[in-house]
């Protein structure tokens, strides 16, 4: 439990970079999304995004990760691998993105909407974007990692969903996935205290069903057994002594996620909540 590293100001600034250029690729991720484009426009375009800015996408070539970011639709939970597959009007997304600037890493993903999504795709993309919002706010130096998790699963049960097990959040720095391991589901007042300087992801799944996954035989790609919705956010934070700072944070709201377009080019807030 005592190897969770303790970053400096200069390591903290350091991950900040890097999760500002993460979070506006993924701004910029919402701006191109539609009906008809690929997942391997998606992975162009943050590949593109990410080298002009002299970093590198984190995901690519990852324990053989071949693409340079993770597109999961609908049932997919997480690592999602892009592919020709054209996004559909109803498909809800989570685009993952992960940059590597001069050696540290930020990690953030949303789930957008393509279209006009179903009650159970509002559901629970609402829901899971929620729990992220919920664990954040249980981060401060002396809190325990099970009071995160136990924010998150007694929301999302709550709501008659599920929080997926097999994937957790992490630590964060000059490496991808450092300890600690942040489960999204837990006891209050158990597991790991945290202290000031302490770098992570929350990142829970919410699955409609059941929290069941399996990897299909690409060795990637992670699915709901009973192939109901599922969907993600993710922010990398640093925690401080009275809270934490979200070093993902969008200057921004997404669209197709936050702000939907409408048809004078202006943005409604929220029409889909
Ligand atoms: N970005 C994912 C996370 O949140 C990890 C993706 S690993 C990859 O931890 F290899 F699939 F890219
Ligand atoms: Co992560
Ligand atoms: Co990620």
């Amino acid at each position: 439990m005592s190897n969770v590293s303790i970053k400096t100001v200069k390591e903290v600034s350091g991950i900040r970079t890097a999760s500002q250029m993460a979070a506006d690729t993924l701004l910029k991720v919402g701006e191109m999304l539609r009906a008809g484009i690929t997942t391997d426009d998606i992975n162009q375009f943050v590949h593109d995004d990410t080298i002009r800015r002299g970093a590198w996408p984190a995901p690519l070539n990852y324990h053989g990760f071949p693409k340079s970011v993770c597109t999961s639709i609908n049932e997919v939970v997480c690592h999602g691998i892009p592919s020709g597959r054209v996004i559909e009007d109803g498909d809800i997304i989570n685009v993952d993105v992960t940059t590597i600037f001069e050696g540290f890493y930020g990690d953030t993903s949303a789930t957008f909407y393509i279209g006009k999504p179903s009650p159970d795709a509002r559901r629970v993309t609402e829901i899971s974007r929620k729990c992220l919002e919920l664990g954040i706010a249980e981060v401060r130096e002396g809190a325990r990692l099970g009071d995160i998790g136990a924010a998150i699963q007694e929301y999302a049960e709550g709501q008659g969903c599920s929080v997926v097990r097999a994937f957790v959040g992490h630590g964060i720095g000059r490496q991808f996935h450092e300890p600690p391991q942040v489960h999204h589901y837990g006891k209050r007042g158990s597991g790991l205290r945290l202290k000031a300087g302490m770098v992570f992801t929350i990142e829970p799944m919410v699955n409609l069903g059941s929290y069941d996954v399996e990897v299909l035989a690409d060795k990637w790609t992670a699915v709901t057994v009973d192939g109901s919705l599922s969907a993600q956010f993710e922010h990398t934070v640093v925690v401080t002594k009275t809270g934490c700072e979200v070093l993902t944070k969008r200057p921004r709201p997404l669209l197709h996620s936050e702000v939907f377009p409408s048809q004078d080019g202006a943005s409604l807030i929220a029409a889909a909540r």
